[in-house]
């Protein structure tokens, strides 16, 4: 019988995720299929348990469940926990386990765009403190940043995430800078991230003065769509070193297929061609 796999989400009809999975089931022969499940709230618990009836081996989980499917699972791993949500469920021994590849996919993908991140991690700012940014933050200290400036327009939430992280990872220097005040903190920055829907087809753009970072930094946008962002095409014309987003979405999915098929798929040109086309 044929392994099942997919996505749970609302909406998900125009997500990526299949044409990712159903490319690496080919390349690998395995008897498989990632399939769609648009989800409404109120039909979380519902759809998990009949994924789980059917006997798939696993689903991933996209907005807006990553928080609302916690409670369906019988266990959530450390990494899920740390960031406080689940991305990835996985049906194990008649357990179903969560688990979080986001930060997995975010480092990666830097790592494979500059090769030693290490130049990098001495000043750090992060825009923004939504889901995503949670994933973000931690993967940077866990990868040694060493000082980190978080700032988002909503001054709280980026105060609750910056206590949260200190909480996981004691020895984290984290430094609330106000939204109004973002251009300013990227003096002598050596990473820029944008971890906000701004700049997104459909969102607004991110307005950013990048004047004052220096032409060393490296600059990432987790936004994917389009793949050359302005921040992007900005870093870009003044020097800086960039890596996109596409990468983020292909290795938080190479982790969820090695956690269900036991193998690291490889993130191939082919497949990422295939993704933006
Ligand atoms: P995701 O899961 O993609 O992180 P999210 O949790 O909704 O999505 O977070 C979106 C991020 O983009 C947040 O940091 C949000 O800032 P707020 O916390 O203030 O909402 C940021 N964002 C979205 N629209 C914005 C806007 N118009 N101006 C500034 N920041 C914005």
């Amino acid at each position: 019988m044929s392994i099942l796999t997919g996505l749970i989400g609302y909406p998900v009809a125009h997500s990526k995720s299949p044409a990712i999975h159903e490319y690496w089931i080919q390349q690998q022969g395995i008897d498989a299929e990632y399939k769609l499940y648009t989800t409404p709230p109120q039909r979380v618990r519902q759809v998990v348990k009949r994924l789980r009836d059917k006997g798939a081996r696993g689903f991933n989980v996209t907005v807006p469940h990553k928080l609302a499917v916690m409670e369906y699972l019988d266990e959530i791993d450390e990494t899920a926990r740390d960031i406080g949500a689940v991305n990835t469920v996985t049906f194990k021994n008649g357990k179903a386990i969560g688990s979080n590849t986001d930060g997995y996919g975010f480092i990666t993908n830097l790592r494979e765009g500059v090769g030693d991140l290490s130049p990098y991690l001495s000043k750090v700012v992060i825009l923004g403190s939504g889901g995503a940014s949670r994933a973000v933050l931690l993967a940077l200290i866990e990868a040694g940043a060493k000082e980190i400036f978080l700032t988002n327009r909503t001054h709280e939430s980026a105060q609750t995430l910056s206590s949260s992280a200190r909480d996981i990872k004691k020895t984290a220097n984290i430094q609330v800078v106000d939204w109004e005040e973002r251009a300013s903190c990227l003096s002598e920055a050596s990473l820029l991230v944008n971890a906000t829907s701004l700049g997104m087809e459909h969102q607004p753009p991110l307005v950013l003065d990048i004047n004052q970072l220096p032409t060393t930094a490296l600059v990432h946008d987790i936004v994917y769509a389009p793949l050359k962002t302005d921040l992007l095409k900005q870093a870009e014309a003044r020097g800086n070193r960039t890596v996109d987003g596409l990468g983020m979405l292909l290795y938080q999915a190479q982790k969820a297929f090695s956690l269900w098929h036991g193998v690291l798929p490889a993130v191939t040109p082919e497949l990422r061609a295939r993704v933006q086309g």
